[in-house]
């Protein structure tokens, strides 16, 4: 909550407003995904923007991770089609599910007409062999870019084709973004849909209704409101202070209902979502730093090989790590006042189980730009101490 906010953001939030903004950010994702942009309120209507536009009929399917966000599954359901969600691999390598995994799918399931790949906290997936599975069988590929906005598939020194040497967004049919609250960009809320395929380019959009003035407040205080429980967290007011604005429903949510119809992006948003792309790269470089630390510091029985392998390529929204007991940990933790509970999916799709072994073991070290190399190397020091009182 609030992780990516210092005092110049929490500044330029209160204050800032231009006009013209909108039509900026459109061109620059314009210019960057290679495709039209469409600009949503929130990330999850892009998604349901894009199944839509799709107009597939009503019995299509549509595959997902099997270990993702209820939003995700949500906007399938929204767009009037049906989620099929894609297992983990057994061995839990992976966060995201297998090429095989797909093959297999689409394999028993002719219904599955487009898969939506997540590259799950910043982790890209194996696209390569994705894409070129959803080309032999026609399948559209979409790049939810919630997590992994600036991951890159590939280390551009290697061989093979270029086109899966870029950044994440760069291969599929479309790309959806969400610049909601702790995202790697983070404008309190916001969305974009980037239609690649030309086929899609023409069709008419309906109008989008205007997001509420109090929902508007609320967003515009956030950056205030949660910089203010973390400065006050340490001395202990920071906890009923918290309390308090959420018993007046005075902090803006990131999973309200009502949130899966279509509202355009007021200035505000894109004008902070621009000022994020532009620190994007000083952030990305934050972000690795930290998740190595975590990687070399922490005992090795509880991360996973290909995630530190990836690190590099990776946006490093959180580095994850697998705990039997995790609550223990966590108790252990705010011992030492360190307040860690992210462990971002609990509700993941029952008919997965490795997925659902996962997010009981998943606990999601931070790597904003408020964590330090010495906040990590402390967060590092007490997890292993814990192990070894384990
Ligand atoms: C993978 C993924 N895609 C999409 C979304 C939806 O983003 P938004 O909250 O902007 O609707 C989320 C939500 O956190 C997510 O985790």
């Amino acid at each position: 909550m609030g992780s990516n906010y210092n005092l110049k953001y929490v500044l330029h939030s209160l204050f800032s407003d231009s006009d013209g903004t909108n039509q900026k950010l459109k061109r620059f994702l314009e210019n960057k995904y290679n495709g039209k942009a469409i600009l949503t309120y929130k990330g999850r209507e892009a998604l349901i923007l894009a199944l839509k536009i799709l107009n597939l009929p009503k019995e299509s399917q549509i595959a997902i991770n099997g270990f993702t966000c209820f939003a995700v599954y949500k906007a399938v359901e929204q767009a009037g089609l049906t989620p099929i969600c894609l297992d983990l691999d057994e061995k839990n390598t992976d966060l995201n599910f297998s090429p095989e995994t797909l093959e297999k799918a689409l394999k028993e399931n002719s219904n599955i007409k487009a898969v939506i790949v997540q590259n799950t906290l910043g982790y890209p997936a194996d696209i390569e062999k994705i894409s070129k599975t959803c080309s032999e069988k026609n399948i559209i590929l979409i790049e939810d870019l919630a997590h992994c906005v600036g991951a890159k598939y590939r280390d551009g020194k290697e061989t093979g084709s270029p086109r899966f040497a870029g950044e994440a967004g760069s291969v599929g049919d479309f790309v959806a973004l969400s610049f909601s609250q702790d995202k790697v960009i983070d404008a309190v809320s916001g969305g974009a849909l980037i239609i690649k395929n030309k086929q899609y380019n023409n069709l008419a959009i309906q109008q989008f209704s205007n997001i509420n003035i109090y929902q508007k407040l609320k967003d515009r205080l956030y950056p205030l409101l949660t910089y203010k429980i973390r400065f006050l967290y340490d001395s202990g007011l920071g906890k009923p202070f918290h309390f308090l604005l959420k018993k007046f429903n005075l902090l803006s949510k990131p999973m309200q209902e009502g949130l899966y119809d279509f509202y355009s992006l007021p200035e505000w948003y894109c004008n902070l979502t621009l000022r994020e792309f532009n620190n994007l790269t000083k952030q990305l470089n934050h972000r690795k730093e930290i998740a190595k630390i975590y990687a070399k510091n922490l005992n090795k029985k509880i991360l996973q090989e290909r995630i530190i392998n990836m690190i590099d390529l990776s946006s490093n929204l959180r580095f994850p790590i697998f705990v039997e007991n995790r609550n223990s940990l966590i108790k252990f933790l705010k011992k030492s006042k360190i307040f860690i509970s992210d462990i971002w999916y609990d509700d993941v799709a029952k008919d997965c189980p490795n997925a659902v072994n996962i997010s009981h073991k998943i606990l999601n070290l931070p790597a904003h730009i408020n964590v330090s190399r010495q906040d990590a190397l402390k967060i590092a020091e007490r997890i292993n101490a814990w192990l070894k009182s384990h």
